[in-house]
């Protein structure tokens, strides 16, 4: 056989690594073959195709390379040993079996091979390779996605699209997450808000039409109080979000930042985008107005076309399927549908006291919060304790079941990590800019007027009649904290800081 190349190249080491990149080069052009013909753009293939297996292809070469050099070198010390390539006869039936047995083997190989990497392209694309393959790291938001209104909503078509740009960028942070998930780099808990989503345009607003929004949406809450009674009030709110388009008429409501014809942009000074000194908005006339903050107002210097973010829909719903729930909030609405019973004495305040404690794992978590319920009915009302025991078991896994949704010790993931900008009970939300203390050059205040947005529709507080009005009634703090409400932030007092006076004294003694 005549031989083309330098002798240096005629070795097995570097036969072996010719192959292994001769069949990852293979592999790689039939995924990209799938892909051409694959309706749905599977966004996770290219770890396959553009990480791991150009490892083995560049690996293969190197060996390759490798060999090369190893036998060039051989040759002029003259340590070499003429090397050949077994020889092959296929007259001779020894070969004939070892023949067919290698090819037959490699056929197989390459079958299964592509076959593995077809399995993985299609697997990297399902909600469990998100939310379970590191299960541990996206633990919370896979929890959290399971119960909310998206859970079927796949995790690509909010975080990962098709189109040449977003396939670059999301492979190779793809890339990166892999190698921060093996090598413990990624922080605890997950950074929000995430800098590089998609844009708004291309995924809610392909399920979600921003022209046809819907105009009110009544809302109620029930409450109960900590007090040992856990005093029940409800609240009826009529949110108005704003509908209409441009045909049917000026659209109004809390949409109005989302009307194609308005534009609303910051300046945050914070990474989760919290603190909002700047607001500018722009009318369909054209009509800019900005709006400073009195209380931190930004330098002239700082106002920058670079830092403004224009308003879009995970402004507002920046947790649209990741919900942790306050824990207030998530054992209120158990104990409105009597899964926690609410005739238990002081029961509110001591499923809020367990679970806000601090844990170091999610067992010893869900071991205390049964002890903490079962030792406080037996040594404050023995008598309850016997006579209420399904009742208290009953709370006890109510409470353990919220725990396990809301709270992930190993990820310090709970609500306080994620701030959620669609209100401003407990955090400031709406407030970043509507808290009264942002006003234009000509004096106009971004309103924060409570029948703005919503409307109290009715309100019934124990001890208070139940008071109902179309028109609106005047809101009435559920506890006499005087005029405090109206004058401080509502997340000073719901959400206070670590280490502030809380909300109330628990009930079992401080830790
Ligand atoms: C309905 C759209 C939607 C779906 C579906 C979705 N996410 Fe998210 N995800 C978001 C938004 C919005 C954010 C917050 C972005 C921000 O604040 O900038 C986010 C944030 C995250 C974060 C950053 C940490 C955090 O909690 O803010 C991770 C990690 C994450 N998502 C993983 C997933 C996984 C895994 C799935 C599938 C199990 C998934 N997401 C499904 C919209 C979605
Ligand atoms: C693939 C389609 C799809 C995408 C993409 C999508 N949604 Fe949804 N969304 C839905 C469906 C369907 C529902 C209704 C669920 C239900 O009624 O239980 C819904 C419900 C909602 C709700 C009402 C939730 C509630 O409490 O009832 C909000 C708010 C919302 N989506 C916002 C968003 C935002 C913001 C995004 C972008 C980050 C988004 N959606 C992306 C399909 C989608
Ligand atoms: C200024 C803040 C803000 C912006 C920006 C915003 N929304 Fe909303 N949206 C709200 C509020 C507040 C509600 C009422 C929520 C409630 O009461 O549960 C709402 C309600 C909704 C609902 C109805 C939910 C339901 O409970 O039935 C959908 C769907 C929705 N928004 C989608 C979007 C989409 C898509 C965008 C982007 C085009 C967007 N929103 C932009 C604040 C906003
Ligand atoms: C980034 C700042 C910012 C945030 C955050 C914000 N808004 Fe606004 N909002 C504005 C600006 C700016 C205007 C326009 C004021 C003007 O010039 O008329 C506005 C106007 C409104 C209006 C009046 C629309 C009308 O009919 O004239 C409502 C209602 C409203 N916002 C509700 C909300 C709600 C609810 C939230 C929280 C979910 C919210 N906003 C969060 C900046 C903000
Ligand atoms: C800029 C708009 C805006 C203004 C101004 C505003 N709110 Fe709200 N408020 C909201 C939104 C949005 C929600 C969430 C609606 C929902 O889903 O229940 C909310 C929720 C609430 C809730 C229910 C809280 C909860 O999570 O259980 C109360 C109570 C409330 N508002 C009272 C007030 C009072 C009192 C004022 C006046 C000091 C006020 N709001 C001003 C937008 C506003
Ligand atoms: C000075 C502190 C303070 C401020 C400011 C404050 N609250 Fe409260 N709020 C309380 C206390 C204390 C309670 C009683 C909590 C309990 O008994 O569990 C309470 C209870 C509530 C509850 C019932 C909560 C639950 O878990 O059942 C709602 C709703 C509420 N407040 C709304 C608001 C709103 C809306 C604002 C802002 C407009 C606000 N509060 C401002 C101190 C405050």
């Amino acid at each position: 056989m005549q031989r083309k190349l330098p002798p240096s190249f005629y070795n097995l080491t570097t036969l072996a690594g010719a192959v292994i990149a001769g069949v990852s080069f293979g592999l790689i052009l039939f995924l990209l073959l799938l892909e051409q013909f694959s309706e749905t753009s599977k966004p996770y293939m290219g770890i396959i195709a553009f990480v791991i297996l150009p490892a083995f292809l560049l690996g293969g070469l190197a060996i390759a390379g490798f060999g090369v050099w190893r036998e060039h070198r051989r040759q002029r010390i003259g340590t070499a040993v003429e090397q050949h390539l077994p020889v092959i006869d296929l007259n001779n039936p020894r070969h004939q079996t070892a023949v067919a047995l290698v090819a037959t083997g490699s056929l197989l190989l390459l079958v299964f091979s592509a076959f593995g990497s077809f399995q993985a392209y299609e697997h990297t694309d399902s909600d469990a390779f998100c939310g379970q393959t590191c299960h541990k790291v996206m633990n919370p938001e896979y929890t959290a996605y399971s119960n909310s209104p998206h859970a079927r909503v796949g995790c690509v078509k909010c975080h990962i699209g098709p189109g040449a740009g977003w396939f670059v960028r999301s492979k190779l942070s793809g890339a990166y997450q892999l190698y921060a998930v093996a090598f413990n780099k990624y922080p605890k808990p997950i950074a929000t808000p995430i800098h590089n989503l998609r844009p708004a345009q291309e995924t809610c607003e392909q399920c979600h039409w921003p022209r046809q929004f819907f105009s009110e949406k009544r809302e109620s809450h029930t409450y109960f109080a900590s007090d040992t009674k856990n005093s029940k009030w409800t609240l009826d709110l009529l949110v108005k979000i704003g509908g209409g388009n441009g045909q049917a008429g000026p659209t109004s409501g809390i949409h109005w930042h989302m009307n194609i014809n308005n534009k609303v942009s910051y300046i945050a000074t914070d990474s989760a985008r919290q603190s909002i000194p700047w607001v500018r908005a722009v009318g369909p006339d054209g009509k800019v107005t900005v709006y400073q903050s009195t209380e931190h107002p930004l330098a002239a210097a700082d106002v920058d076309e670079k830092r403004m973010r224009r308003m879009d829909c995970i402004d507002c719903h920046n947790r649209p399927t990741h919900i942790l729930y306050p824990a207030a909030r998530s054992v209120d609405n158990l104990m409105a549908v009597d899964r926690i019973d609410p005739s238990l004495p002081s029961a509110k305040n001591l499923a809020v006291y367990a679970l806000e404690n601090s844990y170091s794992t999610a067992e010893a978590g869900s071991d205390s919060i049964k002890t903490i319920i079962n030792e406080y009915y037996n040594a404050s009302y023995p008598a309850v304790a016997t006579a209420k025991k399904t009742e208290i078991a009953r709370m006890v896994s109510e409470v353990q079941g919220i725990y396990g949704r809301n709270y992930f010790p190993s990820m310090k993931s709970n609500w306080k990590a994620y701030p959620d900008n669609l209100g401003h009970m407990y955090f400031l939300g709406c407030f970043r800019c509507h808290d009264g203390k942002h006003v234009s050059e000509s004096g106009k205040v971004l309103t924060n007027d409570c029948n703005t947005c919503h409307v109290v529709l009715a309100q019934e507080t124990s001890g208070d009649t139940s008071r109902v009005s179309l028109e609106g009634i005047k809101f009435r703090h559920p506890v006499d904290i005087g005029d405090a409400w109206k004058k401080q932030l509502c997340n000073d007092c719901h959400n206070p800081p670590p280490g502030a006076k809380p909300l109330v004294t628990p009930v079992v003694g401080a830790k």
